[in-house]
């Protein structure tokens, strides 16, 4: 939440500032602004909405040139999206500016205290704080990054903060706690950034902050201390995606090009982990055999389309393992008291790695003795950092606010633990998951069959644009793909859309359909668990008898639900517990064109920000 972007170096710093802005706009576009340091003083410039706001401002009040320039894009928390609340903040004598993501839980008793000692705040916002504080400290130190660290000793909550003062016109410095904040060092220049999607168009050589840290960066170089100034350890690395990766590519949308993508990223996430005899190797979860084969409990924590994911891999994990799982939505999780010990397994996923209802989960489970695993795409980022041990997923940037391949790839990581599990620990390691693990090794094929009969489902969509509810149906794991088929719609669409366990529909939500209700219902293979079929094609009778317009998705061959529906979605034939891998497709593919055909903003949907970094 809320994208931010430092600049020291050779360049127009505005303008490597503002193109980094428009990489992070996924993480907010409430308001947009920048801050340079030019002819020995500071000029800024902010606008409510979207990037392209700032842009016009810029373009009719364009600001002076300079070497050293901060941004940042917003999505408000304390405050509306004003021009007002939009950052950066600067000091009442315009010195020094600063940026911020996150919440500072204690900017009330800070705002107070500094109004009693004469400092006027024009905004509603926590971060103005930190200017003003900064501005107090540096007059009494004369150097910016003791300034931070003097500021970030006085602050509570979550932050990322980058600043610059008039005093200092070659120093960027930030800082971060629970926050994600990442250098890019350049040849004579370096960056600071929310994402390395900021500055991979200029270098891809990086650094990962740490807890509670401070970094000046200059055009030379780097200096990382911890919040008390000793010297810090930090890990560099190398992105190892470029800057096309993070480009719209001839789509329309970053969706469409994410859902495309899909064949490969899946591919990408199986790479190098099942050898040819279908042997798993999974070098990275440094967890020992011992410990695993010691696990009696596993409980999985992850929030919106990544929980969907935690809970097909429930019905895989409990399967293939036999271990009991718990999937839970990590906002709820540590407020419960949950019961965990040294022998429960906690698989924290996440897209981001930076989501803070999913790290205050992992942290509680941490502290409670449990192993913690992170499944997750986002490298260096903060949740894989905590973890005992992480599997990257390797879908590449997703820069659309829809989760799309990162939820195929958080399934295929999972369905790779689980398989692993099983493997370690000899449960169930029989004909059936050597099956399984064949299928999985070719399933992108399987998942590109899909994408090549899409016009039908979006045709569909289209037809559908004036409608006001979908309902989504399924049972075993096509119950999540149901409730992952709602979200994408809802936040998408912005329509009323509910995902339900088709066989909880006679308990209550059966009343809600009337005559040319779409409801969407996901049908389990009839080859697998035939049980779980017939009971589906009931499901399915029962609500067209009361009038429901049915969306079926059914396997190839499947005839025995074609009486029943009025349109049908193939997919091909998988095994029971990876069908979500291709069931989910279509309806990805059917939210995007039915958000497109509302005349909606697909890759930046209302009141959203990819990346939750607030509670
Ligand atoms: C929905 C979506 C969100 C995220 C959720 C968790 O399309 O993208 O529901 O899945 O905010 O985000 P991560 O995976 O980054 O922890």
């Amino acid at each position: 939440m809320c994208g931010i972007v430092g600049y020291v170096g050779g360049q127009s710093a505005l303008d490597v500032v503002l193109a980094g802005l428009k990489r992070l706009e996924y993480r907010g576009y409430d308001s947009a602004g920048v801050a340079v340091l030019a002819d020995g003083g500071l000029a800024a410039a902010k606008k409510a909405g979207k990037l392209a706001n700032l842009e016009k401002e810029l373009a009719d009040r364009p600001l002076p040139a300079g070497s050293t320039a901060i941004g940042h894009t917003r999505w408000a928390t304390h405050g509306g999206p004003t021009d007002e609340n939009a950052h950066p903040h600067l000091d009442n004598a315009g010195r020094v500016s600063v940026v911020h993501n996150g919440i500072i839980e204690n900017f009330a008793a800070l705002r107070t205290e500094l109004a009693e000692r004469g400092h006027t705040l024009a905004s509603e916002t926590d971060t103005e704080v930190v200017a003003h504080l900064l501005a107090e400290c540096y007059s009494s130190c004369g150097e910016l990054a003791e300034a931070m660290r003097q500021v970030c000793r006085r602050l509570e909550g979550a932050f990322t903060l980058v600043a610059v003062h008039a005093d200092e016109p070659d120093v960027v410095v930030g800082a971060r706690r629970n926050s994600p904040l990442v250098v890019g060092v350049g040849d004579g220049e370096a960056f600071l950034a929310s994402d390395v999607a900021a500055f991979i168009a200029h270098t891809r050589e990086a650094i990962e902050l740490g807890q509670d840290q401070v970094v000046e960066a200059r055009r030379d170089g780097v200096t990382v201390t911890d919040f008390d100034g000793a010297p810090a350890d930090v890990r560099e690395y190398h992105v190892d995606w470029d800057a096309s990766a993070a480009e719209k590519g001839g789509y329309d949308y970053f969706m469409l090009k994410e859902i495309a993508e899909q064949p490969k990223a899946v591919a990408d996430t199986l790479l190098g982990r099942i050898d040819a005899s279908g042997v798993l190797s999974l070098d990275e979860v440094r967890i020992p055999p011992e410990v695993l084969r010691e696990v009696d409990k596993v409980v999985i924590v992850a929030c919106g389309t990544a929980y969907h994911a935690g809970m097909i891999a429930k019905y895989a994990i409990e399967h293939w393992t036999r271990i009991p799982c718990e999937t839970e939505l990590a906002s709820e999780f540590r407020y419960r008291d949950p019961i965990l010990d040294r022998r429960t397994l906690v698989i924290a996923i996440s897209q981001s790695g930076e989501t803070m209802d999913t790290l205050m989960a992992l942290r509680h489970a941490r502290e409670q003795g449990a192993k913690v695993l992170a499944i997750c795409n986002t490298n260096g980022s903060t949740i894989p950092r905590e973890s005992d041990a992480v599997l990257y997923t390797h879908a590449g940037p997703e820069v659309a606010v829809a989760s799309t391949k990162a939820f195929l790839t958080q399934l295929v990581a999972c369905y790779l633990v689980a398989l692993y599990v099983a493997q370690v620990r000899g449960t169930k390691w029989g004909d059936e998951i050597r099956a399984v693990v064949r299928e999985l090794a070719a399933i992108g094929t399987q998942v590109e069959q899909v994408l090549g009969t899409m016009e039908p489902v979006r045709e569909l969509a289209r037809s559908l644009a004036d409608k006001n509810t979908v309902l989504f149906l399924g049972r075993h794991v096509g119950y999540p793909v149901a409730l992952e088929g709602a979200l994408k719609l809802k936040e998408l669409a912005y329509m009323h859309a509910e995902g339900f366990a088709a066989g909880e529909l006679k308990h209550g939500p059966i009343a809600l359909i009337e005559d040319d209700l779409p409801v969407v219902v996901v049908v389990p293979s009839p080859r697998g668990r035939s049980v779980l079929h017939d009971k589906i094609v009931s499901n399915i009778q029962e609500i067209r008898a009361r009038g429901a317009r049915t969306i079926v998705i059914a396997e190839e061959g499947d005839e025995a639900v074609v009486p029943y529906a009025d349109h049908l979605v193939r997919i091909p034939h998988t095994p029971v517990l990876l069908q979500p891998l291709v069931s989910t497709v279509p309806l990805q593919v059917f939210a995007c064109e039915l958000a497109t055909a509302r005349g909606n903003e697909v890759d930046q949907p209302r009141n959203l920000a990819k990346s939750v970094t607030v509670e």
